[in-house]
């Protein structure tokens, strides 16, 4: 017979899909605006107004940022009915707002949802990232090696040459080095404009997305996100949060961190089995985005759980008032 915990775990994940559902309906219509601010608040209010529905005593320790500075989904906003588990969640119901803006590739809405006290506080600081897919021995690369060396070390546990390595790279000024020492190598690079979650997730897919190491430096809660997806599909990831400036030196103690170097592995990030669901806003290599017929809209959710490493892929097509 089927385990209660089980099937009440899996009837919560499906919950979360509709929250990441919902969030990308809502932004869908904003996509090719212009208008980042617009697409992003629809996302809000419909990722809220449905994780308001799940029975769940839910805590958002990844938001939309200090209560000062956002009122809805804050950190530490609770959410949820307060009748259910105890949970953490982390959440960016539009990931890539100028993506979306522009109609660019790859903006996602996310959220993850971990049992209360399992996912890393991470203050709104950079962290730079270390990511490669699964099927590799532990430890095969570190955030501690050159970029260079990095490509060497993932070539050989590929049994391949540097050329046949491609790294995904945010494409910024501060990433200049970085980008110029992975090119000595040979190695190819794919440039993003934004949207790093999706960035790491293409890792877990090599074969689909063409992309097997993914470094640089993103958003840290964009960071916590990406752990608990690769810990869904497989992949060993690394993270150290970069400080700019004392005001964020000060975020980071106020969140609780006290060792301000410390690398952070994937398993340190999401210290327990946690739920993953992402739905495509615009196309990308991990998922298609939203389609529009008259009347209609379609999406497409990953929906993943650590705890059975099941990955599930669900296309829904619903009714639209406003088209
Ligand atoms: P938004 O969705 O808030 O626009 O963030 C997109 C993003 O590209 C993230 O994926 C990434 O972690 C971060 O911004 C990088 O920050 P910056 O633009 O400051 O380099």
């Amino acid at each position: 017979m089927a385990d209660a915990t089980q099937f009440q775990d899996r009837m919560l994940s499906l919950g979360l899909a509709r929250v990441s559902e919902a969030a990308a309906h809502a932004s869908a219509r904003l996509i090719g605006r212009g208008d980042e601010k617009a697409a992003d608040q629809a996302a809000v209010n419909a990722m809220r107004d449905q994780l308001n529905l799940l029975d769940i005593a839910g805590v958002v320790v990844i938001g939309e940022g200090e209560r000062d500075e956002a009122p809805m989904l804050y950190i530490g906003e609770k959410v949820g009915t307060g009748n259910g588990p105890a949970v953490d969640i982390a959440l960016d119901p539009l990931e890539g707002t100028t993506l979306t803006a522009k109609d660019m590739p790859n903006a996602l809405t996310v959220i993850a949802m971990a049992p209360r006290g399992t996912l890393l506080h991470a203050p709104d600081v950079y962290m730079d990232k270390l990511a490669i897919g699964p099927g590799y021995a532990p430890d095969v690369v570190s955030i501690d090696m050159a970029p260079g060396e990095r490509v060497h070390a993932l070539a050989k546990a590929r049994g391949c040459a540097p050329r046949d390595i491609s790294v995904c790279i945010l494409e910024r000024p501060r990433h200049e080095d970085l980008i110029a020492e992975v090119r000595e190598t040979g190695a190819a690079i794919r440039l993003i404009t934004d949207g790093d979650v999706a960035g790491v997730i293409h890792c877990a897919e090599a074969a689909k997305t063409g992309i097997d190491m993914y470094m640089g430096w993103g958003g840290a809660p964009e960071g916590v996100l990406a752990a608990a997806a690769l810990k869904c599909m497989g992949g060993q990831m690394w993270g150290r949060l970069m400080f700019r400036n004392d005001d964020e030196r000060a975020r980071a103690r106020a969140a609780g961190i006290t060792d301000l170097n410390r690398v952070y592995s994937r398993d340190e990030m999401v210290t327990s089995d946690v739920i993953f669901a992402a739905t495509g806003v615009t196309d990308g290599s991990i998922l298609s985005g939203t389609r529009r017929e008259p009347g209609f809209l379609t999406t497409e959710t990953l929906l993943m759980r650590s705890k059975t490493g099941s990955v599930r892929r669900m296309q829904y097509r619903a009714p639209v008032r406003e088209v």
